[in-house]
């Protein structure tokens, strides 16, 4: 590689310029001009030359699965679609001291027997990896560790016949290609080196699983400026000072996105957590006011997740509102429509809600949950014992449909739930009991009232 000149792109309008200005001469916008290495020089356009006519294929042919490795960690292998693909590139992104570097130590080793499996870290020395492996018990399996910054140099012993399978690069932000005078964990060089380790992986066909600290500037050059280079984007995710980890599929070219897998952080590293909804609920506390449990989905897979809602006056002229694991701007649509619809005024009042156990829900289905929590909190009054909660609520107060209602009835009966608050028609499970609430003001009057005493409000469950 000689030493090009690089070039400065806008991001908004993708002009070149070759020296870096604070605003774009072409479309006038500012601090969007990022250093790129250029292009290897082309021609201009096809230089009228005529090109070899590509072959089209029919849509109903045959179709070979894509191959994969498959971990033996379940809650990675469902979040990847099934495993890791030949030549695909991962992004596992995540703050700092989350337990990235766990995760990918163990599913090197996991890989290990059957897998040539690389571990390269910018950020730690070897010694460090070894104490960490020592700590997970995993000093037995037979992962090749290399403590390098240089692309080139990574390239050079990854681009051999016998290159390993599997390479963990830990992480993007402090490798750097000499080509660009930029510093590591800039976005040039950020990405400019996961360009050269993907088209290395595409064509030795290894799996090359990148880390990427999400930091402070996010978008800058964090992942995000990576996602759309790599097939797989993964978020690793949790509360430091909870134990809880959930690994999040947000972009899969090889599975379905939206899955999660759930992992707790012990002192022997990450362990699997097979049941999500029992860890999620298991510090609930019997009847409190201003609970609720939602029966959500997570992917392909029900969760059921306690909310937690507070309401206390306030001394402030603008009441505080708080959330922990749901949409801000979704609670305030929910708080007027109580007050709109129903004239349950909390206007004045401060109002917390909190997901427990460090899930972030992301489903419009958990709004009447968080109706009923509020409207439990607002008038001190648990809801029924044992119940479960979904629906979305519309500007109206009307409460739609949501999808899924079987299995979400289903996985709670599976947790000895008995009771469910769930939009018109949902079908049923087993076991439940269920109220069928067609606006917000139905669901008013079921809370308000002791269910014991509004037995009518209530369709016995089937079987
Ligand atoms: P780490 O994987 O280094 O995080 P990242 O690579 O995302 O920055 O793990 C960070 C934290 O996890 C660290 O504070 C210590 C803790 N930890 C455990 O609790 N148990 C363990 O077995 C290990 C290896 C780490
Ligand atoms: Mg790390």
């Amino acid at each position: 590689m000689a030493r090009t000149a690089a070039q400065y792109v806008c991001q908004e309008c993708g002009a070149a310029q070759p020296k870096w200005s604070g605003r774009c001469d072409a479309c006038g916008a500012w601090n969007t001009l990022i250093e790129e290495a250029p292009a290897e020089a082309a021609p201009k356009g096809l230089g009228g030359k005529r090109g070899r006519a590509i072959d089209f294929a029919p849509l109903d042919g045959p179709a070979t699965p894509t191959p994969r490795r498959v971990t033996g960690i379940g809650e990675f292998d469902r979040v990847t679609g099934g495993g890791l693909v030949a030549g695909s590139a991962l992004l596992v992104g995540g703050d700092p001291g989350i337990g990235k570097s766990t995760l990918l130590l163990q599913v090197v080793a996991a890989l290990a027997g059957e897998a040539r499996c690389a571990y390269v870290s910018g950020e730690e020395a070897i010694d460090q990896i070894r104490l960490r492996a020592q700590r997970l018990g995993l000093s037995g399996s037979s992962v090749a560790l290399a403590a390098a910054t240089s692309v080139r140099d990574i390239a050079a012993a990854l681009d051999a016949a016998d290159g390993p399978d599997v390479v963990v690069i830990d992480s993007i932000q402090t490798l750097y290609v000499d080509t660009l005078d930029s510093a590591p964990g800039t976005v040039a060089q950020v990405r400019t080196s996961a360009q050269e380790l993907i088209r290395l992986a595409k064509r030795r066909g290894f799996v090359v699983m990148m880390v990427g600290h999400v930091t402070k500037e996010g978008m800058i050059a964090g992942p995000r400026v990576l996602e759309h280079m790599v097939d797989t984007v993964l978020y690793f995710e949790g509360e430091r000072s909870h134990q809880f980890r959930i690994l999040r599929a947000v972009k899969n070219r090889f599975g379905a996105t939206d899955e999660i897998g759930v992992f707790e952080m012990t002192d022997a590293g990450l362990v699997q957590v097979a049941n999500p909804s029992a860890l999620f609920l298991a510090e609930r506390e019997g009847e409190v006011a201003g609970a609720s449990v939602f029966a959500g989905m997570e992917g392909s897979r029900p969760v059921l997740v306690e909310i937690q809602s507070l309401i206390a006056p306030s001394a402030l002229a603008t009441p505080r509102r708080a959330v922990v694991g749901w949409d801000s701007g979704r609670l305030a649509m929910i708080l007027a429509v109580l007050e709109a619809r129903c004239g349950v005024a909390m206007g004045g009042a401060d109002v917390f809600l909190n997901v427990a156990g460090g899930l972030r829900i992301g489903e419009p289905a958990a709004d009447l949950a968080v109706a009923a929590a509020l409207v439990s909190a607002e008038s001190g009054r648990p809801l029924p014992a044992e119940t479960v909660v979904f629906g979305e609520i519309g500007l109206g107060g009307e409460v739609r449909a949501v999808a899924r209602a079987d299995a979400r009835l289903k996985e709670a009966a599976k947790l000895g739930f008995t009771r469910a608050i769930v939009p018109a028609r949902p079908g049923g499970a087993a076991g439940i009991d269920i109220a069928e609430v067609a606006h917000v003001a139905e669901l008013l009057a079921l809370l308000r009232e002791p269910a014991v005493d509004r037995p009518q409000a209530w369709r016995a469950g089937r079987g």
